[in-house]
């Protein structure tokens, strides 16, 4: 049930709440926090890798919503083998009915045959204009092309179509940048409200992790915050600090909580966590922590944020790609609760939440995870995952 344009719950204020659902029988109400009981709801796979359609391997999950309601998932179609280089399709699949059903594939970008093809990417959706961008890398290992270009796509109708690729090393600089993967973020606290943030990784030259900023809802780009890796565009050894991955969040003190993979296993074999207290302009070292308790086998992982809760998805495991697992925090990443949820304990990749909230309770009751699934390989596929966070009820 709506009130004013807005579910019961999501308004601020127990008291309120409270009068709230007292005076409306029919609205149900939840304490947020106190009743976190996540379960894995449905479970289906949007891709299957092996070989029909011109692709060898899907990979690289990646999912968002948009302003309409509906839910985008994209993956890399690579052509010809599971390697990270070589031709790629950028493939979607959408869901207008909160991910019941998924249209069929559509590639909206193809690499052709390049030697060193696109690279997933962030999906950044900017609410106040209504626009989906998706941001890739082309040429990011420097195989057999030059310079890297860091690449955006536009789509105005909730992801029916897309804009031709626009090339944004123009402003940026042709430095590699991979963005993600995962989403970037739309500021909704000040500092910096409004503001568009995608948060990545440079490799060799110019490691560590990067967020590119945009103030005009995606019309002019600029660097942003850096967290360098050290020794700074030199080599690295094992245990190095090499920041790489990255997943941000907007909490809910207008800060941006970055949960970042752990390239050489620094201090830890475990998430690397960066902050951001000026809208992504700077990453400031005193604001880094290493979380022991968030175990990594060293991969890209899922953060969200939704009322108050903080969510990570990984395979919780220090050595291996396996036992994809959601975990959940009351306490802005301080804690974790006990309870985690194991979502597949078999190979397990990369990972990536959303959740929709188009001022209807059933929103409040879901996030939805995307990650690589696999009986042998964590890339046989790519399953969504509805899970409701109220055990069902
Ligand atoms: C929600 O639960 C927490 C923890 O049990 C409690 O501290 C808080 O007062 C509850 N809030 C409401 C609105 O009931
Ligand atoms: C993108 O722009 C940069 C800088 O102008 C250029 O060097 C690069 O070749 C361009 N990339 C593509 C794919 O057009
Ligand atoms: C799976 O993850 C849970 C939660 O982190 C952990 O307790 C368990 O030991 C893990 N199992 C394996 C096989 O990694």
């Amino acid at each position: 049930m709506k009130v004013s344009g807005r579910s019961c719950d999501a308004l601020t204020g127990p008291v309120l709440v409270w009068l709230l659902c007292a005076l409306l029988p029919r609205c149900v109400c939840y304490n947020t926090s106190a009743q976190i009981d996540p379960l894995v709801y449905e479970e289906q796979l949007l891709w299957v890798s092996g070989g029909q359609g011109h692709v060898s391997t899907y990979r690289i999950p990646v999912l968002t919503f948009t302003p309409k309601g509906s839910l985008l998932a994209f993956a890399e179609g690579r052509k010809s083998s599971s390697s990270d280089i070589g031709a790629k399709f950028l493939a979607m699949r959408r869901s207008t009915d909160k991910g019941n059903t998924w249209s069929p594939t559509v590639f909206i970008v193809d690499d052709v045959e390049h030697p060193d093809g696109l690279n997933l990417g962030s999906v950044v959706v900017d609410e106040e204009v209504g626009s989906v961008f998706l941001i890739y890398s082309l040429c990011f290992h420097l195989y057999r092309c030059s310079p890297s270009s860091t690449m955006m796509v536009e789509s105005r109708d909730d992801g029916l179509s897309w804009s031709v690729p626009r090339n944004l090393s123009i402003e940026l600089g042709v430095r590699a940048f991979a963005p993600g993967p995962g989403f970037g973020i739309q500021k909704r606290h000040s500092p910096a409200k409004g503001r568009l943030v995608v948060c990545g990784h440079g490799t060799i030259e110019g490691d560590g992790v990067f967020c590119i900023l945009s103030d005009d809802h995606g019309k002019g780009w600029r660097n942003g915050a850096a967290l360098k890796s050290i020794p700074y565009n030199q080599k690295k050894s094992a245990q190095d600090f090499n920041p790489d991955e990255c997943q941000p969040v907007e909490m809910p003190d207008g800060s941006i909580l970055i949960n970042v993979r752990n390239q050489n296993n620094y201090h830890c074999r475990c998430r690397v966590m960066a902050r951001s207290l000026d809208g992504g302009e700077s990453l400031p070292v005193e604001e880094l922590y290493f979380d022991s308790e968030l175990v990594d086998p060293v991969v890209a992982a899922g953060a969200l944020q939704k009322n108050g809760v903080l969510y990570f998805t990984n395979p919780s495991n220090d050595r291996n790609r396996v036992n994809l697992t959601l975990r959940w925090s009351l306490t802005d990443g301080l804690s974790w609760e006990k309870k985690a949820v194991q979502i597949w304990a078999g190979p397990s990749g990369y990972s990536c939440m959303s959740s929709l909230d188009t001022g209807s309770v059933e929103d409040q009751k879901f996030v939805f995870v995307l990650y690589e699934k696999g009986h042998k390989d964590y890339f046989e596929t790519i399953s969504f995952v509805k899970v409701h966070l109220y055990g069902g009820r």
